[in-house]
């Protein structure tokens, strides 16, 4: 097991690149079985999750080939075969039930162990099953395992309870196939659903109002092979942001699309950050006194989810009172028992966290209980008097490449040790 020591009290400065996004690479390699030809994704991020869903696809007979110096990753899936619930990686990451639409298309049917619940919530599947029934798709499920088979995949028009991001997904990539047209309404709205129809279409599917709650996908025969470039990572971003924040440090961050972050950059101009925005790039100025404020998390356009637990990690020493309430996932304060070991003041009532900013916290063994959380962790240890070691960072390597390389080329005191 490897754990990451840091030093507290360094100021960071420099520019840092941003990686590509976990969560567009990740439905973008699902959704290349939906076609058997070549496809390329440029910039490809080394992620945990990415080498996981290439290992079971690999496992699935396909070529993947992960290790090309130049970034690229190709995927090849002309031999795939169906999936065999044996199969142990599918239990390792919860997005492989995504699976489940691409496969339905291109085999008409599919059989896949239920996913996991997870530390931040019971994340149930029942939107995506009832987009997939809509298309056409028997459903049953027992013993853990989920089997879906359909004849032929007919368009539909689906509404969904809750913007799922999931369960967009799924339905999308199984209507770029299916026969008509299919709509979905409340659709999740977040960039990685644009990014995702975005390489659908280049691959030939016909798919329009992707980013928007309502979409409309015109069922295709089949798709070709591409070459294509994911959108750069918006939560590794407003990470470093967050440090920046933090450490009230200078630095510039590299490789980001603002709209995509723009949620976060206007609750951090309301703590009083300062962005200088250029093209690709921000300069955060973090250097100001900085304001508590409220968030509430929400689907996109709101505040993300993912961003949570670094920002209150963050708020965790602004004088004042900061009230941070989260929406979308039922059980997302791991990281606050983590917090107050450091000497965070947060108390929770239901949905809502009550942070009350401290002058200064203290560094000492903390785990990361989640990805996103982990990250929090790693961002407290910056600015903690004496030494944090953050354990259980497997979760971190699921999300952030690199990310003590890269603080540390910032200038922290960051090591990746083994236990
Ligand atoms: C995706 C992201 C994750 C992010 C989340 C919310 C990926 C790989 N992961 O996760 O990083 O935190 O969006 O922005 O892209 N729900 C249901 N029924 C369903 C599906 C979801 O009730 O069938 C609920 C969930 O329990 C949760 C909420 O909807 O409360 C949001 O989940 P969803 O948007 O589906 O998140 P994921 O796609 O799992």
């Amino acid at each position: 097991m490897e754990k990451i020591i840091i030093t507290g009290g360094n100021k960071l400065r420099g520019e840092v690149n941003i990686s590509a996004a976990k969560n567009s690479v990740l439905p973008i390699i699902v959704a290349s079985i939906l076609c058997p030809e070549k496809i390329i994704i440029e910039n490809a991020p080394m992620l945990e999750d990415v080498v996981v869903i290439c290992d079971l696809l690999r496992e699935l007979n396909c070529d993947v080939d992960l290790s090309n110096h130049n970034g690229n990753l190709n995927i090849n899936t002309e031999n795939l075969r169906p999936i065999d619930t044996n199969c142990e990686l599918i239990r390792k990451i919860r997005a492989s039930f995504l699976l489940m639409g691409p496969m339905l298309a291109r085999f008409k049917y599919c059989k896949l162990s239920l996913p996991g619940g997870c530390n931040i919530g019971s994340r149930p599947i029942d939107l995506h099953l009832k987009g997939l029934k809509a298309l056409g798709a028997d459903i049953s499920s027992g013993h853990g395992i989920i089997e879906a088979r359909a004849e032929k995949l007919y368009g539909n028009r689906i509404y969904l309870d809750f913007p799922s991001v999931g369960a967009t997904e799924n339905i999308m990539m199984a209507a770029v196939l299916a026969k008509g047209t299919t709509i979905i309404e409340n659709a999740a709205e977040e960039p990685e659903i644009w990014d995702l129809a975005n390489f659908l279409n280049l691959m030939g599917a016909k798919i329009e109002g992707a980013g928007t709650g309502k979409i409309i996908i015109d069922g295709v025969i089949s798709l070709k092979g591409i070459s294509y470039k994911p959108i750069y990572d918006r939560i590794e971003a407003g990470t470093f942001m967050i440090a920046a924040a933090m450490t009230n440090s200078i630095i510039k961050v590299n490789g980001i699309n603002k709209d995509h972050i723009r949620p976060l950059m206007e609750k951090l101009k309301e703590c009083g950050i300062i962005f200088i925005e250029e093209n690709y790039s921000v300069i955060v100025d973090g250097r100001g006194i900085k304001k508590p404020v409220d968030i509430k998390t929400m689907p996109y356009p709101g505040f993300p989810t993912d961003m949570q637990p670094q920002m209150m990690s963050f708020l965790s020493m602004v004088e004042g009172s900061s009230m941070i309430t989260e929406t979308v996932f039922e059980n997302r304060f791991m990281h606050v028992a983590e917090l107050a070991r450091m000497g965070a003041k947060i108390k929770i009532d239901g949905r809502t966290a009550y942070v009350e900013g401290v002058k200064c916290i203290t560094g000492c063994e903390v785990k990361a209980t989640d990805l996103r959380a982990g990250a929090a962790m790693i961002l407290a240890g910056l600015v903690a008097e004496g030494i944090t070691e953050v354990k259980d960072i497997y979760h971190i390597d699921r999300g952030y490449v690199d990310i003590e390389e890269k603080i540390r080329k910032l200038g922290a005191n960051i090591i990746r040790v083994q236990e």
